[in-house]
């Protein structure tokens, strides 16, 4: 059995919970190992359907476990109404979830603040999920405020930290942004009720997964967001606040990266991006409702409209060579299915001259022109097909020219949303 890692290529919304959801057949444990209830992670099985925004996908499959490890925020009371949802549709978590104590809780301040400062810089707003992530991990990593789930279980201590905290945060909300400042009793007592809820669930998922591997239990990276949201090698500032490559799922969850043997990187057909900043090939067009109308490219989070662009090789080989992709899983290749032309950047045009890598510097990507490369349509609908071989032949050129340009294997086509309609190369 393998340890590996299954992550968006893009900016999100790639495809990545039905990928996982295929792949948990061959692991007996899912992780996610960052971000929080900014992710929204679909997937399909026959008339079921199930929208995750913390517990990982593969949840679903009663006999494999699952781990929140350090590296999320953890909101819980959403982890309970996702909790909840399953129990009423037949499947309990009880025994096979398992949470770390460092993993950090976000707060309900941390959503009131969030949200007053995305009101505040709507010139430069983000465009965040309002999920309270930033703010949580800017607690974090500033070490004064920071609350995880292991000081929930002391119930002496909790009060007086959170009281502190809250002053602070109260300090900010009425004096910077004008607004009324937040009651502490009702946050203490709800935070001590959560954290009996969560004391079951509370183990050290660092030795749980390392055990796990050296059993040669097969164990399952869930990221969430995408390679160009990565907090360290994304368009900076308008990311997430987290490592979403691959390095995360080693600081997020406890392993070394000598255990890691596989990084799917999944990458959608097209791009797609929910929220504000650069986006290269991005189709303000016609063509862009077109394909935002096919492939119903609204958040399952926020249920903003996705922005829609053609496929952009210059992030992903920013993706294949930051995440180190062993194999990449091409998604949403039925939504081309019926475009009589499709087209695909494999480098920019910056000032004369020919770009391959992704710039840093937004100012220079702002001046960056995309170059294309112009494919036919295949105009055949791809949703029936379980083989390689069987694909329309336009639909094999396409792929094997991303295959060619990131210099990377392609390990699965996905032809729809269901986890049938899945082909393995
Ligand atoms: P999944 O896992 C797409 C985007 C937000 C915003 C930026 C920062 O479903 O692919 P945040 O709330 O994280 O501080 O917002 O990141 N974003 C996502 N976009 N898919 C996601 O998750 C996202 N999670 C955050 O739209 O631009
Ligand atoms: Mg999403």
């Amino acid at each position: 059995m393998s340890v590996r890692v299954v992550l968006g290529a893009q900016w999100g919304d790639e495809g990545k919970a039905k990928i996982v959801d295929y792949l948990t057949g061959d692991a007996d444990v899912v992780v996610r190992y960052q971000g929080g209830a900014n992710a929204g992670h679909t997937i399909k099985a026959g008339d079921l359907e199930f929208v995750f925004h913390l517990i990982p996908a593969g949840i679903v499959h009663q006999e494999k476990s699952c781990v929140i490890g350090n590296g999320v925020v953890l909101d819980p009371s959403a982890l309970f109404s996702e909790v909840e949802d399953l129990e009423q549709r037949g499947i309990s978590v009880e025994g096979r979830l398992f949470i770390s104590p460092n993993t950090h809780l976000v707060m309900p301040y941390h959503k009131r603040l969030e949200q007053a400062s995305e009101e505040r810089e709507s010139q430069e707003a983000i465009g965040t999920t309002l999920r309270g992530i930033g703010p949580c991990y800017q607690d974090k990593i500033n070490r004064s405020a920071g609350i995880r789930v292991g000081d929930l279980m002391d119930t002496d201590m909790l009060p007086v930290k959170i009281r502190s905290v809250l002053k602070e945060k109260n300090d900010i909300l009425t004096q910077v942004y004008g607004l009324e400042p937040m009651e502490d009793t009702p946050i203490i007592e709800e935070y001590i009720a959560l954290g009996d809820r969560l004391a079951p669930f509370v183990t050290d998922t660092s030795v749980y997964l390392n055990q796990a591997i050296e059993e040669g239990r097969g164990v399952l990276f869930e990221g969430s967001q995408g390679t160009l949201l990565d907090v360290d090698h994304g368009t900076y500032p308008f990311v997430t606040s987290s490592n979403t490559t691959a390095g995360g799922a080693c600081t997020g969850a406890g392993i070394g990266p000598t255990k890691i043997d596989e990084v799917v990187g999944v990458v959608k057909a097209y791009t797609t991006r929910v929220g504000n900043g650069p986006f290269p090939t991005e189709l303000t067009d016609e063509m862009g409702e077109r394909i935002r109308s096919i492939g119903h490219e609204f958040g399952a989070t926020t249920g903003r409209p996705r922005r829609c662009g053609w496929l952009d090789i210059v992030i992903l080989r920013l993706a294949a060579r930051i995440n180190g992709l062993s194999s990449m899983a091409v998604t949403r290749l039925d939504i081309l299915d019926e475009l009589e032309e499709i087209k695909m950047c494999t480098h920019y045009r910056y000032n004369g001259e020919d770009l391959m890598h992704f710039p840093s510097d937004l100012k220079v990507l702002a001046k960056c022109e995309p170059v294309y490369e112009v494919f036919k349509g295949w105009q055949a609908p791809t949703n029936g097909i379980r083989s390689w071989a069987e694909l329309p032949e336009n639909a094999r050129i396409y792929l094997n020219r991303i295959k060619e340009l990131i210099r990377t294997p392609i390990s699965i086509v996905s032809v729809g949303p269901d986890r049938a309609e899945t082909i393995v190369v």
